[in-house]
């Protein structure tokens, strides 16, 4: 028998989770306080100063949000974490972290909007340049490297355009030449993959949707996966903190200084949310992704569907690699293409139970027509490269019985 769990099933349930060691708890303790008292100057100071460990502003950290942080590090098996108001903010957070004026980001070109507009227009206004490459192509981002890369950044499944990089090759390149690496693992969680497992530094997850998994929070965070030497040439600014803390320098510094500067910090509450959220993500995954495959296969040999993206579809250009990298389950979400864009209206507009909003993730069944909403900013080049048509619609399958699910996708086919 083996002393720590094996399974994901049980360590969502049991890794970093202990009653409250005051009150004999068992759900999260929300500490819903602003700022920590100390009983002298002294003591403050030293806490303020790093010379002793404590909370300060929960701005900066706070012990509900700690819990959550460690939750997410164990599951990751990684160094440490960072929890984050958003996904974009974890993700802005890390560019801003590693990445000044003059500095280049290189990503796979099949983002989400939101990543793909912080890299492609904000970023850009403070000096910091993104190539974006083609996602599968891990040469492709041999070639964009240059002295001033600091980042490769990728989505473990493309959303939503679901392809799958291959992670271990874009490792390969980002380490050859001491870029860290970072892998956004929304769509695939800890359940699926682990990237640190495949040679990722750094994973964000943004934990709005599966974490969560109730779409009642909004939340994100940044996992070290402690696999980056930061003292390396690149990333100068690090160096001070990685003589004094040695690899905890990046985590440090994040905290310390950019999270602090932009405030977008995980509330309490919501990181309870979080954690309500973990102890069932192993398995609503596993019903998440039996349901989606039958529900792709469903759509599949539908006569008014011409396209369904699935990764586990046999069709799908990176199946073989989307099965070795993810263990044989590819995720919740799905897209198809019908005729035209009022198809795909009234399709979305006839459906009983699956709803129409933005976003992924979230135990019931929800759609969306992605180029007249999130992908609405973009130019019609870009909205190709990240797979979207006006006749595609999104499905985030649910964890409804999947007869149901099915039923609710047949009656609104046969009326478009
Ligand atoms: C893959 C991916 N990353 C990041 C984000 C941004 O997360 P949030 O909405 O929590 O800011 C999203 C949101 O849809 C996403 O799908």
């Amino acid at each position: 028998m083996h002393a720590q769990p094996q399974h994901m099933d049980t360590r969502v349930l049991h890794d970093a989770v202990k009653p409250d060691p005051e009150t004999g708890a068992t759900t999260p303790t929300i500490v819903q306080s602003t700022a920590f008292a100390y009983e002298t100057a002294e003591s403050l100071e030293a806490v303020f100063s790093g010379r002793e460990p404590g909370y300060v502003y929960s701005r900066i950290a706070n012990p509900t949000v700690t819990q959550f942080e460690r939750r997410i590090t164990a599951l990751e098996a990684a160094q440490g974490a960072l929890a984050c108001a958003s996904g974009m903010a974890a993700i802005s957070a890390t560019a801003l972290a590693l990445a000044g004026t003059g500095d280049e980001i290189i990503a796979g070109n099949s983002l989400f909007g939101g990543t793909h507009s912080l890299f492609s227009r904000t970023l850009s206004r403070y000096g910091i340049v993104t190539r974006f490459v083609q996602a599968t192509d891990a040469n492709a981002y041999r070639k964009a490297i240059t002295d001033r890369t600091r980042l490769i950044f990728v989505e473990s499944i493309g959303n939503p355009k679901l392809d799958v990089p291959d992670l271990a090759a874009i490792a390969g390149v980002a380490h050859e030449h001491g870029v860290v690496f970072a892998v956004d693992n929304t769509l695939a969680t800890p359940v699926l993959l682990r990237p640190k497992t495949i040679g990722a530094n750094l994973v964000i997850h943004s934990t709005s949707k599966f974490i969560n998994g109730h779409g009642h929070a909004i939340g994100g965070i940044i996992v070290d996966c402690g696999t980056f030497d930061w003292s390396s040439p690149r990333y100068a600014h690090l160096h001070p903190l990685h003589k004094r803390i040695g690899n905890l320098a990046f985590l440090s510094y994040l905290r310390s200084q950019v999270v602090r500067d932009l405030g977008c910090c995980l509330s309490p509450f919501n990181a309870f949310l979080m954690m309500i959220g973990v102890d069932t993500l192993a398995i609503r995954m596993e019903r998440h992704c039996a349901n989606a495959g039958q529900v792709a296969q469903f759509l599949a040999g539908h006569p008014r569907v011409d396209r369904v993206r699935y990764p586990g579809r046999p069709d799908h250009p990176d199946q073989a690699l989307a099965q070795r990298q993810f263990g044989g389950r590819y995720g919740a979400v799905l897209t198809l293409e019908l005729a035209d864009r009022t198809s795909c209206f009234r399709f979305i507009n006839g459906l009983k139970r699956a709803r129409n909003l933005a976003n992924i993730g979230e135990v019931r069944t929800l759609v969306i027509h992605p180029a007249s909403t999130f992908c609405r900013e973009m130019s019609v080049e870009d909205r190709a490269a990240v797979g979207v048509s006006d006749n595609l619609v999104r499905l985030s399958i649910g964890i409804e019985h999947p007869d149901d699910i099915i039923s609710d996708l047949e009656q609104s086919l046969a009326m478009i």
